[in-house]
């Protein structure tokens, strides 16, 4: 249950969220990809349609989830089919949410058959896979709000924050929602801790909460920039 009434601040206008991991075909048995149990992109997607959005989610492997209600999902497995989906229905989108754990790479060719254990452990080549976010941002379309996700962690170079800011930049998006990573934190769990950088220089501390609470900010923020 809400505790409190939800806005209607996104009446009539139409969301892309893109949730889950991406995974890419090695085999007939394997696939190399991204962990994500895709909880903070139905909760986006979840959250939106409350406040009165048109919303698709664009979901690849997740965990076993409720579809959200009043959401039109659709199922992609690998990065290249996310794109194809994502940008597809962002061509009519004022907001593109890009939740999504996305592979950045994927085997370079797929084997027909499984790869047999053999005498040696086999080498893999990769290739890159596209930067959905990186196409949204300089894609030739009417602007439109795009919101990436990154999971950070700090070192002897740079903090969580430094690392994020440098990251909205060379990405190009509008809004970054970044969640600092450690032991038990981000993946595979019920909570989120981190900041929402905006590219007019803004950082907004994201304290500690569920994943629901975290999409009412993200989206806090995006109809305050839609205004
Ligand atoms: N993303 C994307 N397409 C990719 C990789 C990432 O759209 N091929 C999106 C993610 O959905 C996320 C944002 O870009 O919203 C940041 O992803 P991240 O993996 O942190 O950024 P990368 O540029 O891939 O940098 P790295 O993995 O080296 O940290
Ligand atoms: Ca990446």
């Amino acid at each position: 249950a809400e505790p409190f009434p939800l806005p209607r601040d996104l009446e009539g206008r139409r969301v892309v969220v893109s949730a889950g991991g991406t995974a890419e075909p090695l085999d007939p048995v394997r696939t190399l990809g991204n962990r994500s149990s895709g909880r903070q992109g139905y909760a986006l997607a979840r959250v939106a349609a409350q406040r009165g959005a048109e919303v698709t989610l664009v979901a690849g492997t997740t965990a076993d989830l409720d579809p959200p209600a009043a959401v039109e999902l659709r199922r992609v497995q690998t990065t290249r089919e996310m794109r194809d989906a994502v940008l597809d229905a962002a061509k009519a989108a004022d907001v593109v949410v890009m939740a999504a754990a996305v592979s950045d790479f994927r085997p370079a060719a797929l084997s027909v058959g499984k790869i047999k254990k053999g005498d040696e452990p086999p080498s893999i080549p990769l290739e890159f896979n596209p930067d959905i976010l990186r196409e949204l941002v300089t894609e030739d379309v009417p602007r439109r709000l795009v919101v990436g996700f990154a999971a950070e962690t700090g070192d002897d170079h740079g903090s969580v924050l430094e690392y994020a800011r440098a990251k909205l930049e060379r990405k190009g998006c509008d809004l970054l929602v970044v969640n600092a990573v450690g032991v038990g934190k981000a993946f595979e769990v019920e909570d989120n801790e981190g900041w929402l950088l905006g590219a007019d220089g803004t950082t907004q501390p994201l304290p500690m909460g569920s994943k629901a609470a975290l999409a009412a900010r993200v989206w806090d923020a995006v109809a305050e920039r839609l205004r």
